[in-house]
């Protein structure tokens, strides 16, 4: 089962994201019975899908609160997700990490309290381009791991996805070639085994995310280690995502 999900970052109002998946509804019903279709709208859009049927599209949210209710002005918790029929939320994305300064120790909680909320998580992991040249990227992977999992000894089934997106190939065209994107998610992957057993960490899905395209996706969906892609861009049209969609129904 591969998994094509879109991340529509800070796009669209609740008219264009209707529009979307009219549109989207059109060209890529019935889905592959073994693609599953995740979309993270903004808040405002997600909270106006709320009890609607999109066709077996799965929900979840781009960011969560680390607390479970309080006074936090501007924060949405694990429940108001949870009521609007969402099941996944991306946590520590690398525009969060890096535009908006959220700390190892915010990621973990925030990781702690979507799960505590019957959320699961996507850990979004990834090293910049001064880390990558200078040779730091695994270091910099496993250690977004440690921290975002300390303390967590055993998962069950289906708690968890892991997104590897270099913040180098983020919306710049450049996407990680194969056999980079093979040599980290072996890693992730090993590192999972050893942070959280050896049955939770074989069974946790690895996305690849960075300049994901209809040209590019189908030598990466096709990489052994590769369960799926995390799509910024080219999920915010229609046909575009579609396309993503069957190749992904082909492997
Ligand atoms: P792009 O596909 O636009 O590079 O964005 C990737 C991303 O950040 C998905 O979370």
């Amino acid at each position: 089962m591969k998994i094509v999900a879109g991340n529509w970052k800070m796009y669209k109002t609740i008219d264009e994201a209707q529009v979307f998946f009219r549109e989207f509804a059109a060209l890529a019903l019935p889905l592959p019975q073994n693609v599953e279709v995740v979309i993270f709208p903004n808040y405002i859009a997600l909270g106006a899908f709320a009890g609607t049927a999109l066709n077996g599209v799965i929900l979840g949210a781009q960011d969560v609160a680390a607390d479970a209710e309080g006074a936090f002005t501007g924060e949405v918790s694990p429940a108001m997700i949870r009521s609007t029929g969402a099941k996944y939320v991306l946590i520590g994305h690398s525009e969060r990490r890096h535009v908006f300064g959220e700390s190892p120790d915010v990621v973990h909680r925030k990781l702690l309290n979507a799960m505590e909320g019957s959320l699961v998580p996507v850990l979004c992991v990834g090293e910049t381009l001064a880390e990558r040249t200078s040779g730091r990227a695994t270091e910099v992977v496993r250690g977004q791991l440690d921290g975002a999992l300390s303390g967590i000894a055993h998962l069950d089934r289906g708690h968890l996805m892991v997104a590897y997106e270099p913040v180098w190939a983020i919306g710049t065209g450049a996407n990680a070639e194969n056999d980079q994107i093979e040599e980290m998610h072996s890693l992730i992957r090993s590192h999972l085994r050893q942070l959280l057993g050896d049955g939770a960490g074989r069974g946790i899905p690895i996305l690849y995310g960075g300049s994901v395209k209809p040209a590019n996706f189908r030598s990466i969906v096709a990489l052994p280690s590769v369960d799926g892609g995390l799509v910024g861009g080219a999920s915010l049209v229609p046909a575009s995502f579609t396309e993503l969609v069957k190749i992904a129904a082909q492997c």
